[in-house]
């Protein structure tokens, strides 16, 4: 048996407790713990409120001391990434902003279909290496759970060897790695058939393989005009049901549409919305699908973002997540780009907080992150500060000093 450790004192602790699902928070509903301590035995929080009481009701095994200003909150959760890929984009971000735009860029056989090429030359190996590199840096952000996407492979073997580089990956890294198959990325340009070919092939081919070695519970698919229509998707994200996987979908990116698609198949999440008109937002918010905002593809491709504001105005859910991806969302930084979304929106500290902790766990079906409280999993991140509202204000600039994860201190800034 562990021993039970207590951390702190924190000047404040922001347990992100106590807060709706859905819908606008305002800053004076956050609960702040001042002068607080963590107790946690192996990976969990047993008990956290003021340290002076935790340390004189419980009389841990072990205190670990800090000295200076801190405030703690839950570890990030990242709801949505590739950062499973080969090569680069760097050329098309410059195409880009010389004047072509992403779907110019598709069409002449760049953009997606570019990473594909780079990614099936990639080992296994080489895309396990990449990804533990990309989500230790992650790590150091402050981000303890990351849901890395395939999708850039595109054939049932090509998919299985992106899906199984991420689950060695999520071996040896420290965050905790949340795989979801998009295999309905696109129409590959080999494929020589039509899109429902191509789906039904995938889903007989590699659903049952994604149950029998454990490599994904979560099917994603890009409902766009570039890639897959709602009539396509059907009977695929039936049979994924069916099979008991999560559905989420990339919707709404440059025409609307995808959103209808994740509320009628009852998806987890509807990511990107960036083209999301008021009956998207009124349709989201009126289901229990996660609306998820990903600022670092509307920097990326220099395009507007999504409505966040209106969707909780209107009673939806909203987490905040990355993108990271070579193409539309190459910088990777969640907390910078979380910031910067709640400048253009104009979200609270809690809205935008809320968005990258426990709304991304609930994105992700998740139920044991993205709070501080007895029960739930240790990770959180540790900002040098006596004021949380430095975090946002410093727009990604203010990093963790320390991040704990499963309740083990896995990077010390100090050290
Ligand atoms: O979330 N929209 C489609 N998929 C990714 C981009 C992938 C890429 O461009 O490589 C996205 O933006
Ligand atoms: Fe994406």
């Amino acid at each position: 048996m562990e021993k039970t450790t207590l951390i702190g004192p924190f000047k404040q602790i922001i347990p992100m407790t106590g807060l709706p699902l859905k819908g606008a928070i305002k800053d004076s509903e956050l609960q702040i713990i001042p002068d607080g301590g963590i107790l946690i035995k192996d990976s969990v929080i047993v008990a956290i409120g003021n340290f002076q009481n935790l340390q004189a009701e419980i009389n841990p095994e072990e205190t670990i001391l800090l000295k200076g200003n801190h405030v703690c909150v839950p570890g990030f959760i990242d709801a949505h990434t590739h950062i499973c890929f080969g090569g680069s984009r760097a050329k098309d971000y410059a195409m880009r902003n010389a004047g072509k735009t992403y779907l110019e860029i598709a069409h002449s056989g760049g953009g997606i279909w570019d990473t594909v090429t780079q990614t099936r030359m990639a080992t296994q190996e080489e895309l396990t290496k990449n990804t533990i590199k990309r989500a230790n840096r992650h790590l150091k952000n402050g981000t303890t759970t990351i849901e890395v996407k395939s999708g850039y492979g595109l054939t049932v073997e090509e998919e299985l060897k992106m899906l199984r580089a991420i689950k060695n990956a999520n071996c040896s890294t420290l965050p905790d790695l949340i795989p979801t198959c998009l295999a309905a990325h696109m129409l590959p340009k080999d494929f020589l058939g039509t899109e429902t070919a191509y789906l039904a092939e995938i889903a007989e081919g590699l659903f049952p393989i994604l149950k029998a070695e454990k490599l994904a519970n979560r099917i994603d698919a890009f409902i766009e005009e570039s890639a897959f229509s709602s009539k396509d998707i059907k009977a695929y994200f039936e049979k994924a049901t069916k099979m008991g996987f999560d559905i989420t979908v990339h919707a709404d990116q440059f025409t609307p549409g995808g959103s209808k698609v994740a509320v009628d198949h009852n998806a987890v999440s509807a990511d990107h919305l960036e083209a999301s008109t008021e009956n998207e937002v009124v349709l989201l918010a009126n289901s229990t699908t996660i609306a998820v905002a990903l600022p670092g593809a509307s920097i990326g491709l220099g395009c507007d973002f999504t409505p966040a504001r209106k969707l909780l105005d209107a009673g939806g859910s909203l987490a905040i997540a990355s993108d990271h991806n070579p193409g539309s969302a190459p910088m990777g930084d969640l907390l910078t780009q979380a910031s910067i979304l709640g400048t253009f929106q104009k979200l609270t500290n809690a809205e935008v907080l809320a968005g990258i902790t426990y709304r991304a766990a609930a994105a992700l079906n998740l139920s044991d992150r993205g709070k501080l409280a007895e029960g739930l999993l240790a990770d959180f991140g540790v900002f040098h500060s006596d004021n949380y509202q430095d975090i946002l204000y410093n727009q990604g600039n203010l990093k963790p000093c320390m991040v704990w994860k499963d309740g083990n201190l896995v990077y010390d800034k100090h050290k």
